[in-house]
Formats: C-alpha cells, structure tokens, sequence
C-alpha cells in the first residue's frame, strides 16, 4: 500500500518556519504587508480569500483587504494596482482569479510589478523560472516540489510525467521539475495514446480537472502520484482528478484529496509573501 503525502502535515510545518522567521523581521522592525484584492462576490473565492487572510494572520504578515464591486472597471482596478505598486509598505499584491468577464486578465497580471507579483503569474516571473532567473514561482507547482522533496522522493534523473498544461499548474509544474534534473513529459487533452505515456512515469502530476479520470490503468507500479484535482462529487465529497481507491494500492506514494497538493498552495503564498520582503 502507498505512502500518503500528507500536505497538512507538510504545510503546517512550512507556515510555523515562515512564522519563526516572520517574528525575526518584525524584531528588526520590518513588516511584510501583503495586499489581496477580489473583484465581485463569486463564494468560492470568497472562501480562498479568506483562507488566504486567515493564514497571513496566523503567521504575522498584515494583510490589506480591497473587495471591490462587481462592476469596478479596468481602468479602476488597474488604478488601484498602480497605487499599490508604488507603496513602500505594501510587499505583494495578489488579485483573486477570476475576474469578471468585462476585466481582462492578462492586462491586470502584467499590470503588477514583478517583484510583487507573489502569485507567480506574471510573463515576467515565468520567463524568469523558465530561463532558471530568480523571481516569483506559482504556488500549486511550487508545493509540489515542496511535498515531493519534504517527503525524501528524489527526482532528479526521474521520468516524470505532467498531466495538463496550464499556465498555473501545468507549464510551471514542468519547468520546476526540469530545473530539479527530471526528465519530462507533458500531456493533455491532444495526447494520443495517453496511458501508454502516463505509465511510464516514476512520478505523475495530474492536473486534468476531471474527477477520478485517472485509474490504475494510467499507472505503473510503484510510482508516486501528485494529485491537483478538487470536486466535489453526487454524495458532496470531495475528490480529485485521480481514483483513489483504484490506484493508491499500486503506487510507491500518493496525495490525498482533499490534505494533499490543497493545502500547499497556500503555504508557497506565504512563503511568496516572505520572500517578497527582500
Ligand atoms: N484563483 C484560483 N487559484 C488562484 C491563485 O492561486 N491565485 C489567484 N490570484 N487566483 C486564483
């Protein structure tokens, strides 16, 4: 039976290093402020905002709230980032996805300065990670790394295969893991063949947006299987893109859904925030 990855564990672990060090800066007198905006009222990101508030506090960094209406401008928000950009006290700045559809993303990404881009999302942040530059890195894939290497699973020299090509998860989970001496693979919605590539993976990134789309047919024996999915099923339970059940007996290590890759994103955010100080 696998190892399960316990990313509450992990998480916890980084959120009391993160706060140990926040404690030191605040002696020496520097505070870490980060700024989160959300545009309109969707509950689910109401809900990461909070939890994104809520974990700021618990580790000391102050947190400046902009919940903006529904109907705010372009031109509004793209104001209130160029204001933001230009304080001295104000480290990160992250504005909640997604926006309303009159409010185009990508201008408002690129509007954030790069050094306060703590998300990670920036052309900026991932031209740097894509040419091994120092700069922000997206969460999700972030804590991943984290959850593969706080658990000893060694990836350099690995086939690892990446499952989605996101420019959140997908793209970045790829260039991180390259940068950690894997070899890689990308698949998607396109890829013909698909199980005949996932089953040669040591480890597995499946990040498809698809509840239980991957049984045990698309694994190989002994290998570890990260999990980004979150659904929620008929019965109100929570699932991931991966079958459980199915596939954790034949697998070396797997996350869990949810205590798995979920709580990691938010970690990385915070540890994004700290380092946003330098
Ligand atoms: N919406 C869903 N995930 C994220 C995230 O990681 N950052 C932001 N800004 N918005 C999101």
């Amino acid at each position: 039976m696998a190892n399960i990855i316990d990313g509450k564990a992990i998480s916890a672990q980084i959120k009391e290093e993160l706060k140990e060090k926040v404690a030191v800066m605040e002696a020496e007198g520097r505070q870490v402020t980060l700024a989160v905006i959300q545009v309109g009222s969707d509950p689910a990101s109401s809900v990461y905002v909070g939890n994104k508030k809520k974990a700021c506090a618990y580790i000391g960094i102050r947190s400046l709230s902009y919940e903006l209406e529904e109907k705010t401008t372009e031109e509004e928000l793209l104001a209130l980032i160029g204001e933001l950009n230009n304080r001295e006290d104000v480290n990160g700045i992250l504005v909640q996805l997604p926006l309303p559809s009159h409010i185009e993303e990508d201008k408002i990404i690129k509007a954030i300065r790069p050094e306060k881009d703590v998300d990670g999302f920036h052309p900026q942040s991932v031209g740097a990670l894509c040419i091994g530059q120092p700069g922000f890195v997206s969460c999700t894939p972030a804590g991943i790394i984290q959850l593969l290497k706080r658990s000893g699973i060694e990836i350099a020299g690995k086939e690892c295969v990446v499952v989605g090509r996101s420019n959140i998860v997908g793209k970045p989970m790829a260039l991180l893991l390259l940068r950690e001496n894997a070899t890689v693979t990308v698949a998607h919605s396109k890829t013909k063949d698909l199980k005949d590539v996932t089953r040669r993976a040591d480890i597995l990134v499946v990040a498809v947006g698809r509840p239980k789309m991957i049984t045990k047919e698309y694994v190989k024996e002994g290998a570890v299987v990260i999990d980004v999915g979150i659904h929620r099923n008929a019965e109100n339970k929570l699932c991931g893109d991966v079958d459980y059940d199915d596939v954790a007996p034949i697998c070396s290590a797997i996350t869990p859904v949810p205590g798995g890759v979920g709580p990691m994103t938010i970690a990385m955010l915070m540890n994004n925030c700290v380092e946003s100080i330098k």
